[in-house]
């Protein structure tokens, strides 16, 4: 038998990309390739892309421009593309990056077989279709490989919501979710093969309506897989935020006390000029909601500052939003003009104003995000372990509250959920001893 063929994949942006990487590997075992971690002996190096700010899309095109080398030493080495700048930018890519030898949009990678043999019979290879099948269904089924404790899964795509800034509707498509019982029976493959966290993903995976109960239904059903012992999803929309959910928050024990819920701005203007449909109020209704179900929820957001208009009030409302909901963590961008999208057609803000704000938000978000792991200092909280940590009997897990923890441990409680006291916040993670 020849040797297997190895394939680097390298992956950039959001969850739902770590996914479609582990399923594109999967769609190309059966062409004979098994995963390296270097691109140095490659057979295939395929990029899972980002477009959603200018940055991560330029990275792909200086990344390429690395692997010239390589290709030069060994003419056979096939070079794809995959994910969000394939999809946006299609042929582009291979006109500006001629050795890229095949394009393959998020809705197309279980049709990489092909394409792959393609390209071994010298052709190029392009595929940025929005197929009518479901590419979930055209997959063979997974390996039965052994897993960490923790996996992705994802459940909806696409997005139908149109943000003025965002390029995910014309990247990933129109909303599409998966039927409850093929995501049921993933998950209980996934928990047979050692995972015991699933991490439900969607651009707005709260929009799910593959269950007759929406996305709480589909939580109730996975609360029922034994062996599962924690559940968790992302990203949600507020205005997707139904009251099954929040209550589910407040009554499935599964379900973790922690909610990525992206604002992007405190300002009514500006959420009305992003197309958001709610305002600032409706949010701090909402928030009120979440927590009268879930005291001790952990809230996460996103922001972005500098939308085009972003006055100084403006943003000092998303300031004050943000003393207002206090948020255990939360990431935060400069607006990035995207091609194509409605907020690209009006005038743009000053650079140097938008570094200037964005720097005092994100002060405040690290404050609170200090302030939410010192806040742990003193509880008893329950992680589950990962993976060993960098010291000697240490194991590195994570808390109900997806905190980093560090605990002296034996090997053997890799895989299970264990009663932690913490005793000090570091940088990144917490520092807990076991309980009993
Ligand atoms: N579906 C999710 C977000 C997907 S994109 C939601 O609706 O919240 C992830 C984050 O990237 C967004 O929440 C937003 O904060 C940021 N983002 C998207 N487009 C951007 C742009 N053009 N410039 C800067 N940040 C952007
Ligand atoms: Fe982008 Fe808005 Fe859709 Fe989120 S909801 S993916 S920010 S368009
Ligand atoms: Fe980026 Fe596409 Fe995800 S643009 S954030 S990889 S959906």
């Amino acid at each position: 038998m020849s040797d297997p063929k190895k394939l680097f994949i390298k992956t950039y942006g959001c969850q739902m990309n770590v996914y479609d990487s582990e399923r594109m590997a999967e769609a190309l075992g059966g062409q004979g390739y098994v995963e390296t971690k270097t691109p140095d002996d490659a057979d295939m190096i395929l990029l899972n892309t980002c477009h959603i700010r200018e940055k991560a899309a330029e990275k792909i095109y200086s990344e390429l421009g690395r692997y010239r080398g390589f290709k030069d030493a060994k003419p056979d080495l096939k070079i794809g593309v995959a994910g969000c700048v394939a999809q946006a930018e299609g042929e582009e890519i291979m006109r500006r990056q001629p050795m890229v030898d095949l394009v393959v949009g998020p809705q197309s990678y279980h049709r990489l077989p092909e394409m792959e043999d393609a390209v071994s019979r010298g052709e190029k290879a392009l595929d940025t279709d929005f197929p009518e099948e479901d590419k979930f269904e055209h997959l063979k089924s997974r390996p039965k490989a052994a897993r960490g404790a923790t996996a992705f899964l994802t459940v909806q795509e696409g997005c139908d919501k149109f943000c003025a800034f965002c390029v995910v509707p014309y990247t990933r498509g129109a909303e599409l979710s998966r039927p409850a019982d093929r995501i049921i029976r993933e998950a209980q493959d996934l928990v047979e093969r050692g995972v015991r966290e699933i991490t439900l993903l969607g651009q707005n995976v709260n929009a799910y309506h593959g269950h007759e109960g929406g996305l709480a239904g589909l939580i109730w059903d996975l609360d029922k897989v034994d062996g599962l012992k924690r559940i968790r999803f992302t990203t949600s929309h507020p205005n997707d935020m139904d009251q099954a959910l929040i209550d589910a928050h407040g009554t499935c024990d599964k379900l973790m006390p922690y909610l990525h819920l992206p604002v992007q701005s405190g300002s009514d203007r500006i959420l009305k000029a992003m197309n958001r449909k709610h305002t600032r109020e409706e949010y701090f209704a909402l928030i009120e909601r979440i927590r009268a179900a879930r005291p001790d929820l952990l809230l996460s957001g996103d922001f972005i500052v500098g939308f085009p208009g972003e006055t100084d009030q403006d943003f000092e409302d998303t300031m004050d939003l943000v003393r207002r909901v206090n948020f255990g963590q939360a990431y935060s961008f400069k607006y990035s003009t995207r091609p194509g999208t409605p907020a690209a057609e009006k005038p743009q803000m000053d650079d140097g104003l938008a570094t200037e704000r964005l720097h005092r938000l994100q002060e405040l978000l690290k404050e609170q995000q200090v302030a939410a792991q010192e806040g742990m200092v003193g509880r008893d909280v329950r992680v589950l372990f990962e993976k060993k940590g960098r010291e000697a009997g240490q194991l590195i897990g994570k808390s109900e509250y997806l905190h980093a923890v560090h605990a002296e441990a034996d090997d053997a409680m890799i895989g299970t959920v264990q009663k932690v006291h913490v005793i000090e916040a570091r940088t990144n993670s917490l520092h807990a001893r076991l309980v009993g």
